[in-house]
This record gives C-alpha cells, structure tokens and sequence, in this order.
C-alpha cells in the first residue's frame, strides 16, 4: 500500500501544436501561449496559438474530410471500429494521461485515473457502439408512395470545450459526433490544451482519415469566435459559462448553425429530516468538492431540514476540515489547486462576499499555502436565498448551507434559481424523492446519490444551464440531420 502514497512521475508533454489535416502544425501566426501547472505557478509547455487563419485551415480540412475521404464512404460499423480502437488506445496509456491531465488541470491524479479516465473510455466505447445503430424509419403516408427518414451526419462540427473535465469533454463531444459521421474541429480550454491534443495523436494511430478530427488551441475570443462566425461550419457545441453561451448563439445567428449547450448551475442538494445523515453528509461533501468544486453539477446550494440542520453541519464542517490538499500528483492527494488565477480570484471574491453579506464561515475560507492556487474547502451556515453565494455559479471549494422548514417552500426555493442542471435529494420517503424528481426543474435529479454518471444516461440543464442534451441516444441527435426521401411507386 506504501507505494500508492508515492507521487506519479512527471508525464511527457507530447504535442503543442496544432493538429489539422492530419499534421502537427503551428500556427499560421507563429504565436504560442504558455499552459501552467496551476499547483506550482510554472509553465509546463508553450503551446501553438491558434486564431481565425488556423480556424479556417481546419473547417476546410473537415469540409474535404467531410464530403469526400474514406470517412464519407466508410461503413457505419466500421466507423464505429475506429471508435472502438481509438478506446483501445487511451487505455492502454490510462495511467499517464491521468498524470498528464493532473499537471495541466491541477486536479487530484488518483480522480483523473478513477474518475475522468474510466469515463472517456466508456463513453467513447458506447458511442462505438451506436455508430451501426443510427437508422430512420418507414412512414405510412397517404397515397402510393413509399416514405423513408434517412439519419445522415449534420456535417462540420465546432466543438468548444473547458477545462474542468479537459479529457471527459472530449470524449462527450468527440464520441457521438464520430459515430455520426461528423468531421470535428475543436478548440480546447486554453488552460487545458495538453491532453486533448494527445487525444487527436491516438485518433490519428487510431486511423481515422486526415482532417476527420482536427485541433486548434487558442483563446476564446479569437479562436473560439472564428470557429463560431465560420461560414463551413454546420454546427457548434459548446460547454462553459452561460455568458460565453449568449456570445456565442449572437455569433452564430449570421449562419443560423444548430447549438448545442451544456452550461452551469447551481444546483439544490436537499437533507430531509428523515435521510441517513451519514451517507447524505459523505455524498453532499462529495457532491460540492470533487474536482475542487470545478463541476458544473456541483451541489452548491445544500438546504437542510431544519430538524436535523445543526447536526447535519457538524458532519459537513468535519469532512471538510479533514480534506487532504496538496500536489496533485501525490496519489493520497483529494484537492488540488483551482485551474488558474482568474478562478482562484473569483472564488476569494466569493468568499469575502460571503462574510460581507452575513453567512457564517464555519471552517476555510483563506487560501492553502503560499504556492499554486489552493483554496482550504469552506463552508458557510446561516445562508440566505437572497446572498450572492446562494445566487451565483461560484465554481469553486465553497459550500452554501441553507435551512428550510415545510416542503413547499423547499421546492419553491430549490427552483428558485435562473439554472436548471441537477439537483438531489436525501431521503428514506420513496414518495417524496418522486415528487421532488417531478417538481423540481433541472436536467438530472439524483436521489441518495449525487454525480452518478452514465455514457448510456442523458445529461444537459432546463433554463440557463443549457440547450439540448449529451451523453446516451438523445446525445446523438444533434448530430444528425433527419432526410425524408418519398418515391412514387
Ligand atoms: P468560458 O465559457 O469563457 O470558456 C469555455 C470555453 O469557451 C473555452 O474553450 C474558451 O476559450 C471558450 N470561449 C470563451 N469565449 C469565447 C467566445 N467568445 N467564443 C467562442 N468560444 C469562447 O469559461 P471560463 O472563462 O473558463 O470560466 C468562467 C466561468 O464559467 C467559471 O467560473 C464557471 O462558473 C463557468 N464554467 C462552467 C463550466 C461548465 O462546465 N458548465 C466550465 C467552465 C466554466
Ligand atoms: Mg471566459
């Protein structure tokens, strides 16, 4: 058991540029930027700086790809082998890109290894699976004529990805759209671009024709606008904040290209009186503080039974107190740094705001250490509705506790928000958990559980926190087009 204790060694940075038609290039410009290892403040890589030229370079990789490589042609089963092998091949390198993605994101390698591994592989083997199983349907129409629906691919997609789960938002993307029979060009978090770009290498070994699967890293505002404006592109699918989203469905109105969003929340978590204390205060520490609070689902809004509330807290003030922080590279390591400074100061901001507004901080709230981007896991009581700590998408280590007394005042509450991504509920009253399963408003509801996730189980937010779904049969759809073809016989 010693040995698991011991740091990971340090992964090999691979690729930095960009990967389009089939190449490592740079970019056009010749610019790089430098990805940080946000624990030690260091640079790791300078990696190519994509803008609007290596855009286009790439949707017209994807277009050619698209309409007249081996990938047109190809057999739906065959395709899905592709998928299969690409699978094949990330797993038999689980163990460094889970290291590779601990340097770059800065989250715990023993979460990259069990956590967002495991799921890229199944997701993208699931997809594999759906690639011979996309079919239309024959319809009775009036008349003598015989009507079929073809499901064809919706052609180029621009696929825009953060940096919370790098590898995980790949594989979401990439899977469907592949099984499909789509070409992709994807722009990475520009905080995260190491192992997305590993990923595009593996499709290539993988074999997947030239410009099937091209990358281009950059920023948002110019790389990720370019590929929202391109005329070449059919569809975007993007994940990250709901304001990049309003950007984005801006841009694309010129071209009015199909959108697909997954975008953030803020969650209710709810303790009923009646819950097994213990398995509900593990799961709400779990649900708030995996992946440094950096989940889009994170359970941020915790409303407790007021019958229950103060010894419901103690549990959650001391999970979170004993919380082990440090290098994520460190195998015992549970929390590591936030992914860069803009978070890390959204957070603190947070957290004064807190205190300014009257929330009792119970444990944390200061930075961890004086290297790396660390936040001690926080906690704060006696939260109202109306704070900004109730209110906003914080992202970050910092747990919102909140009483209530009757139940219809709960669900009020619990949808009183403008997202609309998960929610849960902790409960032994089978009739209440469908109710509150009914009646509450987001896109996942989970019961006794939080952060269940399934390649075969739909995810995406009511409201604000998203358009469309991914993940299972209803992830593919925005992928394809639906074609009716009617013959007179
Ligand atoms: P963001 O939405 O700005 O970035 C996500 C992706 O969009 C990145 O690849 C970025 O380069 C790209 N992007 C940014 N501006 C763009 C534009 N104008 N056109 C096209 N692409 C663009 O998120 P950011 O700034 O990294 O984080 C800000 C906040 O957003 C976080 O604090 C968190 O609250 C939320 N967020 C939510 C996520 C989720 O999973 N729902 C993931 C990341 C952030
Ligand atoms: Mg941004």
């Amino acid at each position: 058991m010693a040995t698991t204790l011991e740091p990971v060694a340090l992964p090999k940075v691979r690729h930095t540029e960009c990967f389009i038609d089939g190449k490592w290039v740079p970019a056009a410009s010749g610019k790089t930027f430098a990805t940080m290892n946000p624990a030690t403040e260091e640079e790791i890589a300078q990696v190519a700086e994509g803008d609007a030229a290596d855009i286009d370079r790439a949707v017209k990789a994807a277009r050619k790809a698209f309409e007249n490589s081996a990938w047109s042609r190809i057999d739906a089963r065959d395709r899905g082998r592709l998928i299969y092998r690409l699978a094949d091949l990330i797993e038999e390198e689980i163990d460094e890109l889970a290291a590779l993605e601990a340097l770059d994101n800065g989250k715990p390698v023993r979460d990259a290894r069990a956590a967002d591994l495991p799921l890229v592989v199944d997701c993208l083997r699931y997809y594999a699976g759906f690639a011979d199983k996309i079919q239309g349907a024959t319809i009775p129409v009036r008349g003598n004529y015989f009507t079929y629906t073809r499901k064809e691919p919706v052609g180029v997609v621009g696929q825009i990805i953060p940096w919370n789960f790098p590898m995980l938002m790949v594989a979401w993307k990439w899977g469907p759209a592949l099984a499909a029979g789509c070409t992709i060009v994807m722009k990475p978090a520009e905080q995260t671009p190491l192992t997305c770009l590993r990923m595009a290498q593996l499709a290539k070994e993988a074999g997947f024709p030239d410009g099937v699967i091209n990358v281009v890293p950059g920023f948002g505002p110019t790389a990720g606008a370019a590929l929202v404006k391109h005329p070449g592109v059919d569809k975007i699918a993007f994940t990250g904040e709901h304001r990049t989203a309003q950007i984005i469905m801006r841009d694309a109105s010129e071209s009015l290209k199909r959108l697909t969003f997954e975008l953030g929340g803020k969650s209710p978590n709810v303790i009923l009186a009646d819950a097994d204390l213990d398995a509900a205060a593990a799961g709400t520490h779990f649900g708030l503080f995996f992946n440094q609070g950096q989940c889009c689902c994170a359970g941020s809004r915790v409303f407790v039974d007021e019958r229950v509330h103060d010894e419901f807290v103690a549990r959650l003030k001391k999970l979170a107190a004993t919380r082990k922080l440090g290098n994520p590279l460190d195998r015992s390591t549970e929390q590591g740094p936030q992914v860069d400074q803009a978070q890390f100061d959204k957070i603190m901001k947070y957290i004064q705001l807190g205190q300014n507004e009257g929330a009792n901080c119970l444990t944390g709230g200061k930075r961890f250490g004086d290297r790396g981007y660390f936040v001690e896991p926080t906690v704060f009581e006696n939260v109202t509705d109306d704070m900004s700590i109730a209110r906003d998408e914080i992202f970050g280590p910092v747990m919102s506790v909140l009483k209530f007394k009757e139940w219809e005042e709960l669900i009020q509450r619990a949808n009183n928000t403008m997202f609309g991504l998960a929610a849960a509920v902790w409960t032994r009253d089978v009739g209440r958990a469908h109710e509150f399963a009914r009646r509450v408003r987001a896109g996942t509801i989970w019961v006794n559980c939080y952060d269940v996730f399934d390649a075969a189980a739909p995810f995406g937010g009511f409201k604000m926190s998203g358009q469309g779904r991914e993940l299972g049969e209803e992830g593919m759809k925005p992928y394809t087009e639906s074609k009716t073809v009617t013959i007179q016989l």
